[in-house]
């Protein structure tokens, strides 16, 4: 599976989240390194799990920055995090819980869905934040 890449064209103009979004994008990666590898439920488990506290953690003080603004869609903007937490626990109760390993169809999910809220719902924000 292919690794991600931020690229200077995702920055919201924040130095503050857009490392917390490279932070991200580097988390993504070693979960594909790592299912890449030979397969290692220890290993997965424990990136997996990695990403989803790091997402709920960058999730917040987005959430935080937008509140201070007022951000006229921060409702709207908050669902999608939520789906997107919601997607990622039910992955890691898959690996962890039953044992299994990423499917690239997680990766993907993962991968596309963080691309694009950098790119296009993250982008919304930012003469606001
Ligand atoms: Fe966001
Ligand atoms: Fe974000």
């Amino acid at each position: 599976m292919q690794r991600i890449e931020w690229v200077a064209s995702l920055s919201v103009g924040n130095k503050h989240i857009d490392e917390q979004h490279q932070k991200l994008i580097e988390l993504t990666n070693e979960l594909i390194d790592n299912s890449n590898a030979e397969f290692n439920s220890r290993l997965i488990s424990e990136s997996l799990d990695e990403l989803m506290k790091y997402s709920k953690y960058h999730f917040e003080d987005e959430e935080r920055l937008m509140r201070k603004c007022k951000y006229p869609d921060y409702e709207q903007h908050v669902k999608e995090h939520e789906w997107f937490v919601l997607r990622i626990s039910s992955f890691c109760l898959d690996v962890i819980e039953h044992k299994q390993s990423v499917t690239e169809e997680m990766i993907h999910f993962l991968s596309a869905w963080l691309l694009d809220h950098f790119a296009v719902k993250d982008q919304q924000y930012k003469s606001c934040i």
